[in-house]
């Protein structure tokens, strides 16, 4: 069901809390223990309704997943090769990551499974899958442009295969090593650009032979020998970065504040936005640094600061590719114009990012000027807000303009924000725990 929210300007935000675990890391737990041979537990699993979709998804292949206590589940798989053909459509709902990941797990049985989401996933691109994994013998029906609902026939006798990846996506490069698990011989990936690297650091934990090389001209060449004798294997899930940025930029853009993120995942690959914002001027300290199941992790300290415009550099963008819309949030408080570049990802994920960005920021009264790839933002000291803000089935666009609400004259409200649950459930009573003031709003008294 969906329901509105309003955001009303705050005086200061002030205590400690832990974010939900990382979404990314969580339907990799989901899905590697289910791909092993016997019991993995996973603690700090995100129940949010990606990851749940991915363990619906993951019991309707055979394996068995179980939630044993808040956070903790119990996962026992059959062994590489062992998957079994679902009895019925698999339904994603919004998540971009259970989708590619999965198609690339089967892709490597030969099983035959239907697959759908919601709307928004219905219309992402999944060519960008399709292409490599049919090379490694897969086949595929789908709607015109590779949209979900699709069916995928996996390779009895899959292929080894050596791929360059024509987009920087950490989501295209597991699902084609997770098709490489149950297929003999080598298969590479060639990344012009590192993404996100969870997939390879778990795979390591679990005993495959994986080596990852960096090249001079930035690439990153990684490269899986096939079926592995795949230990099942605990692994702790640490706090999302991609969700300690909304409070942390809240707190940043909110006078007097002063809040701590505990147990945060610092992996550079996915610290861009803390980077940038330090760069901006964010007084934002690392506390406690420690190295848990291979990521590093610490408590983050952040204090309301007074930013500075930057440019953030287009070799970031894989590093805070779902960061941006927080950024530009950030940046309509910052001093000057800060300029983002290297975005054309951002048009395909849950919504069309960049022009719902551009578009949001101009509703609340920010001067903005949108590329094909970038986006440059105008920052000022007060900004009226006193509007209306479309997420778009998207959970980042809507908690990002919760976060702009905070600090401006008038509240902020988002039409539809049922789907913060999917990577943030309790967003908005961890927020007002912090002395946010947000609320649900009768559709009928928004402005
Ligand atoms: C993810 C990779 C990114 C990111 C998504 C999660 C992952 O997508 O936007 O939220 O867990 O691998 P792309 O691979 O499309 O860049």
């Amino acid at each position: 069901m969906s329901y509105a929210l309003r955001s009303h300007a705050v005086a200061a935000l002030h205590g400690e809390i832990t974010v939900p675990g990382d979404k990314s890391i969580s339907h990799r737990g989901l899905i590697l223990g289910g791909l092993a041979t016997g019991v993995s537990h996973v603690t700090g699993l995100l129940e949010g309704e990606d990851v749940l979709a991915t363990a619906a998804a993951m019991r309707a292949l055979g394996a068995a997943v179980e939630r044993l206590a808040d956070g903790r589940w119990r996962v026992t798989g059959n062994g590489l090769g062992a998957l079994a053909e679902p009895d019925d459509v698999l339904n994603f709902g919004n998540s971009g990551t259970a989708a590619r990941l999965l198609m690339g797990a089967i892709a490597g049985h030969p099983i035959t499974a239907v697959m759908t989401g919601d709307a928004s996933l219905r219309g992402r691109p999944m060519r960008r899958v399709i292409d490599p994994l049919a090379e490694m013998g897969a086949r595929f029906t789908g709607r015109d442009g590779g949209r979900l609902p699709l069916a995928v026939t996996g390779a009895a006798a899959p292929l080894p295969l050596t791929y360059t990846l024509p987009v920087a996506s950490a989501q295209v490069k597991s699902a084609i090593l997770l098709a490489g698990l149950n297929t003999p011989g080598d298969t590479t990936v060639i990344e012009p650009h590192a993404t996100r690297d969870h997939t390879e650091t778990m795979l390591r934990a679990m005993g495959a032979d994986i080596s990852v090389v960096d090249h001079d001209d930035g690439s990153r060449h990684i490269t899986l020998r096939g079926q592995p004798e795949l230990r099942a294997t605990d692994f702790t899930v640490p706090g999302d970065p991609s969700s300690a940025a909304f409070p942390a930029v809240a707190a940043l853009i909110t006078e007097g504040s002063e809040i701590v993120l505990k147990n945060i995942g610092t992996n550079p690959l996915r610290f861009g936005l803390f980077e940038t914002l330090i760069e901006m001027g964010g007084d934002i300290r690392r506390e406690n640094a420690r190295v848990i199941g291979g990521e590093p992790i610490a408590d983050l300290r952040v204090r309301t600061s007074a930013l500075r415009a930057i440019e953030v550099p287009a070799a970031r963008a894989p590093s805070m590719i779902d960061e941006y819309p927080i950024l530009a949030v950030a940046a309509a408080r910052a001093e000057g114009r800060t300029v983002m570049r290297g975005l054309a990802e951002l048009r395909v994920k849950e919504s069309d990012r960049l022009t719902a960005t551009a578009r949001g920021l101009r509703a609340i009264g920010t001067q903005v000027e949108e590329t094909a790839d970038s986006l440059a933002v105008a920052g000022a000291g007060n900004l009226p807000g006193g509007a209306t803000i479309a997420a778009n089935l998207d959970h980042r666009m809507a908690m990002a303009f919760l976060v702009a609400g905070m600090s401006t004259a008038m509240p902020v409200d988002i039409d539809d924000a049922r789907t913060i649950d999917t990577s943030f459930p309790g967003f908005m009573a961890l927020m007002n725990g912090l002395g946010a003031r947000l609320e649900t709003v009768d559709a009928a008294t928004a402005p």
